[in-house]
Protein backbone atom coordinates (compact mmCIF):
# COMPACT_ATOMS: atom_id res chain seq x y z
CA UNK A 1 0.00 0.00 0.00
CA UNK A 2 1.65 3.47 -1.13
CA UNK A 3 1.10 6.14 1.39
CA UNK A 4 -0.55 9.08 -0.34
CA UNK A 5 0.32 12.60 0.68
CA UNK A 6 -3.99 13.55 1.15
CA UNK A 7 -4.16 10.11 3.10
CA UNK A 8 -2.13 10.93 5.80
CA UNK A 9 -3.15 14.66 5.84
CA UNK A 10 -5.60 16.87 3.67
CA UNK A 11 -8.06 19.90 4.13
CA UNK A 12 -11.36 18.73 3.46
CA UNK A 13 -13.00 22.55 2.46
CA UNK A 14 -16.16 20.97 2.51
CA UNK A 15 -16.83 20.31 6.24
CA UNK A 16 -14.44 22.20 6.52
CA UNK A 17 -11.40 20.44 9.05
CA UNK A 18 -8.13 19.33 8.61
CA UNK A 19 -8.07 15.32 8.29
CA UNK A 20 -5.47 13.07 9.54
CA UNK A 21 -4.22 9.51 9.59
CA UNK A 22 -4.40 8.66 13.39
CA UNK A 23 -0.47 8.09 14.26
CA UNK A 24 -1.29 6.64 17.75
CA UNK A 25 -3.56 4.10 16.59
CA UNK A 26 -1.12 2.25 13.71
CA UNK A 27 -0.49 0.08 12.52
CA UNK A 28 -3.23 -1.88 14.89
CA UNK A 29 -5.98 0.38 13.01
CA UNK A 30 -6.04 3.18 9.90
CA UNK A 31 -8.50 5.42 11.48
CA UNK A 32 -8.78 9.03 10.60
CA UNK A 33 -9.38 12.00 12.60
CA UNK A 34 -10.73 14.95 11.72
CA UNK A 35 -10.19 18.07 13.45
CA UNK A 36 -12.94 20.71 12.85
CA UNK A 37 -11.29 23.55 15.05
CA UNK A 38 -8.14 24.82 15.45
CA UNK A 39 -7.78 24.06 19.31
CA UNK A 40 -8.57 20.16 18.32
CA UNK A 41 -5.81 20.21 16.03
CA UNK A 42 -3.37 21.71 18.57
CA UNK A 43 -4.35 19.05 20.80
CA UNK A 44 -3.61 16.23 17.91
CA UNK A 45 -0.30 17.54 17.32
CA UNK A 46 0.25 17.71 21.38
CA UNK A 47 -0.85 14.10 21.48
CA UNK A 48 0.95 12.67 18.44
CA UNK A 49 -1.83 12.30 16.35
CA UNK A 50 0.36 13.90 13.98
CA UNK A 51 4.40 14.07 14.33
CA UNK A 52 7.17 14.00 12.85
CA UNK A 53 8.93 17.90 12.07
CA UNK A 54 7.92 18.21 8.57
CA UNK A 55 3.76 17.08 9.36
CA UNK A 56 3.59 19.05 12.13
CA UNK A 57 4.59 22.37 9.57
CA UNK A 58 1.85 20.80 7.33
CA UNK A 59 -0.50 20.27 9.56
CA UNK A 60 -0.09 24.22 11.33
CA UNK A 61 -0.40 24.81 7.62
CA UNK A 62 -3.50 23.43 7.30
CA UNK A 63 -4.74 25.13 10.37
CA UNK A 64 -4.07 28.08 9.30
CA UNK A 65 -6.15 27.63 6.14
CA UNK A 66 -8.93 26.25 8.84
CA UNK A 67 -8.73 29.55 10.45
CA UNK A 68 -9.26 31.60 7.66
CA UNK A 69 -12.30 29.16 6.39
CA UNK A 70 -13.69 29.29 9.86
CA UNK A 71 -13.43 33.14 10.33
CA UNK A 72 -11.13 32.88 13.42
CA UNK A 73 -9.00 35.13 14.65
CA UNK A 74 -5.99 34.46 12.53
CA UNK A 75 -3.45 35.90 15.49
CA UNK A 76 -4.99 33.71 17.99
CA UNK A 77 -5.18 30.67 15.74
CA UNK A 78 -2.10 31.21 15.07
CA UNK A 79 -0.91 31.36 18.84
CA UNK A 80 -2.56 28.01 20.03
CA UNK A 81 -0.96 26.27 16.79
CA UNK A 82 2.52 27.54 18.16
CA UNK A 83 1.93 26.59 21.36
CA UNK A 84 1.45 22.78 20.64
CA UNK A 85 5.27 21.67 20.85
CA UNK A 86 8.50 23.87 20.49
CA UNK A 87 10.73 21.84 19.51
CA UNK A 88 10.64 20.83 15.20
CA UNK A 89 11.30 24.20 13.99
CA UNK A 90 8.87 23.35 10.88
CA UNK A 91 6.39 24.14 13.18
CA UNK A 92 7.09 27.66 13.27
CA UNK A 93 8.38 28.11 9.57
CA UNK A 94 5.03 26.84 8.25
CA UNK A 95 3.44 29.55 10.03
CA UNK A 96 5.40 32.27 8.93
CA UNK A 97 4.72 31.02 5.61
CA UNK A 98 1.17 31.56 5.76
CA UNK A 99 0.56 34.31 7.82
CA UNK A 100 -0.19 36.53 4.47
CA UNK A 101 -1.97 34.11 2.70
CA UNK A 102 -3.73 31.79 5.26
CA UNK A 103 -5.78 30.06 1.88
CA UNK A 104 -6.05 26.13 0.95
CA UNK A 105 -4.33 26.73 -1.96
CA UNK A 106 -1.91 27.92 -0.62
CA UNK A 107 -1.05 25.32 1.79
CA UNK A 108 -1.47 22.47 -0.65
CA UNK A 109 1.07 24.27 -1.82
CA UNK A 110 3.53 24.30 0.70
CA UNK A 111 2.58 20.04 1.73
CA UNK A 112 3.34 19.36 -2.10
CA UNK A 113 6.38 21.29 -1.96
CA UNK A 114 7.53 19.44 1.09
CA UNK A 115 6.84 16.53 -0.59
CA UNK A 116 8.74 17.35 -3.57
CA UNK A 117 11.65 18.48 -1.14
CA UNK A 118 11.61 14.82 0.26
CA UNK A 119 12.02 13.00 -3.06
CA UNK A 120 14.97 15.42 -3.87
CA UNK A 121 16.95 15.22 -0.81
CA UNK A 122 16.13 11.35 -0.48
CA UNK A 123 18.12 11.13 -4.12
CA UNK A 124 20.68 12.96 -3.01
CA UNK A 125 21.49 10.65 -0.16
CA UNK A 126 21.40 7.69 -1.84
CA UNK A 127 24.82 8.22 -3.37
CA UNK A 128 25.85 7.56 0.19
CA UNK A 129 24.80 4.26 0.15
CA UNK A 130 27.43 1.58 -1.08
CA UNK A 131 26.24 -1.68 -3.06
CA UNK A 132 24.20 -3.93 0.15
CA UNK A 133 24.27 -1.41 2.56
CA UNK A 134 22.99 -2.13 6.11
CA UNK A 135 21.63 0.71 7.72
CA UNK A 136 20.14 1.94 11.04
CA UNK A 137 17.25 4.68 11.91
CA UNK A 138 15.74 6.10 14.72
CA UNK A 139 12.33 7.23 14.91
CA UNK A 140 10.12 7.34 12.37
CA UNK A 141 11.58 9.86 9.57
CA UNK A 142 9.26 8.37 6.54
CA UNK A 143 5.96 9.51 5.05
CA UNK A 144 4.15 9.74 8.24
CA UNK A 145 6.55 11.98 9.64
CA UNK A 146 6.49 14.47 6.41
CA UNK A 147 3.31 14.61 4.73
CA UNK A 148 4.84 11.65 2.08
CA UNK A 149 7.50 9.90 1.27
CA UNK A 150 9.62 10.51 3.78
CA UNK A 151 13.36 12.26 4.87
CA UNK A 152 15.36 9.16 6.29
CA UNK A 153 13.12 6.74 5.44
CA UNK A 154 12.94 8.81 1.90
CA UNK A 155 16.86 7.99 1.96
CA UNK A 156 16.07 4.05 2.59
CA UNK A 157 13.96 4.63 -0.15
CA UNK A 158 15.74 5.78 -2.49
CA UNK A 159 18.88 3.43 -2.02
CA UNK A 160 16.24 0.33 -2.16
CA UNK A 161 15.14 1.71 -5.49
CA UNK A 162 18.64 1.89 -6.42
CA UNK A 163 19.38 -1.41 -5.19
CA UNK A 164 22.14 -0.26 -2.60
CA UNK A 165 19.98 -1.18 0.53
CA UNK A 166 20.07 -5.03 1.93
CA UNK A 167 18.88 -4.30 5.32
CA UNK A 168 17.10 -1.74 7.93
CA UNK A 169 17.59 -2.05 11.81
CA UNK A 170 15.12 -0.21 13.12
CA UNK A 171 15.47 1.18 16.83
CA UNK A 172 12.09 0.70 18.41
CA UNK A 173 12.49 4.10 19.82
CA UNK A 174 11.12 4.63 23.55
CA UNK A 175 8.87 5.51 25.09
CA UNK A 176 6.40 5.72 22.42
CA UNK A 177 7.87 3.30 19.48
CA UNK A 178 7.68 5.31 16.56
CA UNK A 179 10.43 3.07 15.37
CA UNK A 180 8.83 -0.06 16.34
CA UNK A 181 5.10 1.28 15.51
CA UNK A 182 5.66 3.36 12.41
CA UNK A 183 9.20 2.43 10.54
CA UNK A 184 8.77 -0.74 10.60
CA UNK A 185 5.09 -0.58 8.90
CA UNK A 186 6.83 1.78 6.47
CA UNK A 187 9.51 -0.22 5.34
CA UNK A 188 6.96 -2.96 5.33
CA UNK A 189 4.80 -1.74 2.96
CA UNK A 190 7.48 -0.59 0.70
CA UNK A 191 8.94 -4.04 1.05
CA UNK A 192 12.55 -3.24 2.62
CA UNK A 193 13.85 -6.28 4.82
CA UNK A 194 13.83 -4.75 7.93
CA UNK A 195 14.39 -6.04 12.22
CA UNK A 196 13.27 -3.73 15.02
CA UNK A 197 15.55 -4.05 17.90
CA UNK A 198 15.84 -2.77 21.62
CA UNK A 199 17.40 0.71 21.46
CA UNK A 200 19.93 -0.26 23.97
CA UNK A 201 20.95 -3.02 21.14
CA UNK A 202 22.37 -0.22 18.97
CA UNK A 203 25.78 -1.21 20.07
CA UNK A 204 26.34 -4.41 20.21
CA UNK A 205 24.80 -4.64 16.41
CA UNK A 206 27.53 -1.68 15.32
CA UNK A 207 30.21 -3.90 17.61
CA UNK A 208 29.46 -7.03 15.44
CA UNK A 209 29.47 -4.89 12.04
CA UNK A 210 26.15 -5.41 11.41
CA UNK A 211 25.53 -1.76 10.60
CA UNK A 212 27.40 0.13 7.86
CA UNK A 213 25.78 3.63 8.15
CA UNK A 214 23.15 5.74 10.67
CA UNK A 215 20.73 7.85 8.80
CA UNK A 216 18.22 10.06 10.78
CA UNK A 217 15.73 12.68 10.64
CA UNK A 218 15.86 16.12 12.34
CA UNK A 219 13.61 18.37 14.19
CA UNK A 220 15.71 21.63 14.12
CA UNK A 221 19.06 22.21 12.95
CA UNK A 222 21.17 24.64 14.17
CA UNK A 223 23.04 27.58 12.40
CA UNK A 224 26.30 25.56 12.87
CA UNK A 225 25.17 22.03 12.28
CA UNK A 226 23.73 20.95 16.11
CA UNK A 227 20.66 18.98 15.20
CA UNK A 228 17.90 18.04 17.07
CA UNK A 229 15.98 15.14 17.24
CA UNK A 230 14.34 12.34 19.07
CA UNK A 231 15.53 11.13 22.06
CA UNK A 232 18.51 9.19 21.60
CA UNK A 233 19.66 9.88 18.08
CA UNK A 234 22.57 11.60 20.22
CA UNK A 235 23.77 8.50 21.89
CA UNK A 236 23.80 7.03 18.16
CA UNK A 237 26.05 9.35 16.97
CA UNK A 238 28.64 8.58 20.00
CA UNK A 239 28.01 5.17 19.36
CA UNK A 240 28.77 5.52 15.69
CA UNK A 241 31.12 7.67 16.00
CA UNK A 242 33.23 4.83 18.54
CA UNK A 243 32.67 2.25 16.06
CA UNK A 244 33.50 4.63 12.73
CA UNK A 245 30.70 4.56 11.30
CA UNK A 246 29.10 6.80 9.26
CA UNK A 247 26.05 9.37 10.49
CA UNK A 248 23.67 11.00 8.36
CA UNK A 249 20.83 13.23 9.00
CA UNK A 250 18.60 13.80 6.65
CA UNK A 251 16.10 16.80 6.79
CA UNK A 252 14.62 19.35 4.20
CA UNK A 253 15.72 23.17 4.48
CA UNK A 254 12.39 24.02 6.44
CA UNK A 255 14.10 22.26 9.60
CA UNK A 256 17.34 24.74 9.24
CA UNK A 257 16.91 27.34 11.58
CA UNK A 258 19.88 30.18 10.76
CA UNK A 259 18.36 32.37 13.91
CA UNK A 260 19.55 29.59 16.36
CA UNK A 261 23.03 29.59 16.63
CA UNK A 262 23.84 26.22 18.24
CA UNK A 263 21.79 23.09 19.48
CA UNK A 264 22.15 24.80 23.12
CA UNK A 265 19.53 27.40 22.02
CA UNK A 266 17.19 24.59 21.25
CA UNK A 267 14.39 24.14 23.04
CA UNK A 268 13.60 20.66 24.16
CA UNK A 269 10.33 19.11 24.46
CA UNK A 270 9.66 17.68 28.04
CA UNK A 271 7.12 15.58 27.96
CA UNK A 272 4.64 13.94 30.63
CA UNK A 273 6.49 11.36 32.81
CA UNK A 274 3.36 9.21 32.52
CA UNK A 275 4.46 8.14 29.02
CA UNK A 276 7.28 6.12 30.86
CA UNK A 277 5.90 5.39 34.31
CA UNK A 278 3.02 6.26 36.56
CA UNK A 279 4.83 4.46 39.50
CA UNK A 280 7.59 6.76 40.00
CA UNK A 281 8.43 10.06 39.16
CA UNK A 282 9.62 10.22 35.50
CA UNK A 283 11.75 12.84 33.22
CA UNK A 284 10.66 12.81 29.83
CA UNK A 285 12.65 14.68 27.36
CA UNK A 286 11.40 13.74 23.60
CA UNK A 287 14.34 15.19 22.39
CA UNK A 288 18.43 15.24 22.04
CA UNK A 289 21.34 17.75 20.04
CA UNK A 290 24.00 15.80 17.97
CA UNK A 291 26.69 18.13 17.54
CA UNK A 292 27.86 18.27 14.57
CA UNK A 293 31.25 17.42 15.36
CA UNK A 294 29.12 13.81 15.38
CA UNK A 295 27.35 14.22 12.02
CA UNK A 296 29.36 13.13 9.01
CA UNK A 297 27.07 14.87 6.32
CA UNK A 298 23.65 16.82 6.59
CA UNK A 299 21.78 15.94 3.44
CA UNK A 300 19.09 18.66 2.09
CA UNK A 301 17.15 18.75 -1.14
CA UNK A 302 20.04 21.06 -2.39
CA UNK A 303 22.79 18.20 -1.59
CA UNK A 304 25.32 16.87 0.62
CA UNK A 305 26.24 18.90 3.01
O1 LIG B 1 8.04 13.21 18.73
P1 LIG B 1 8.03 12.98 17.26
O2 LIG B 1 7.51 11.63 16.89
O3 LIG B 1 7.33 14.10 16.52
O4 LIG B 1 9.56 13.03 16.83
C1 LIG B 1 9.88 12.93 15.47
C2 LIG B 1 11.33 12.86 15.20
O5 LIG B 1 12.16 13.01 16.07
C3 LIG B 1 11.73 12.67 13.77
O6 LIG B 1 12.91 11.93 13.68
C4 LIG B 1 11.96 14.05 13.15
O7 LIG B 1 10.82 14.84 13.29
C5 LIG B 1 12.32 13.96 11.73
S1 LIG B 1 10.93 13.50 10.76
C6 LIG B 1 11.33 13.62 9.15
Amino acid sequence: MELRPDGIIRLDESVPAVVLLDQRRLPDAIVELECRTVPELAEAIRTLAVRGAPAIGVAAAYGLALAALRGDDRAEAEAVLAASRPTAVNLFWALAELRDDPTPERARALHDEEVERCRRMSAHAAELFEPATRALTHCNAGGLATGGYGSAVGALRAAWERDRLQHVLVDETRPLLQGARLTAWELEQIGIPHHVIADSAAASMMARGEVDLVVTGADRIAANGDAANKIGTYSLAVLARHHAIPFYVVAPTSTLDASTATGDAIVIEERDGAELTTRFPARNPAFDVTPRELITAIVTEDGIL
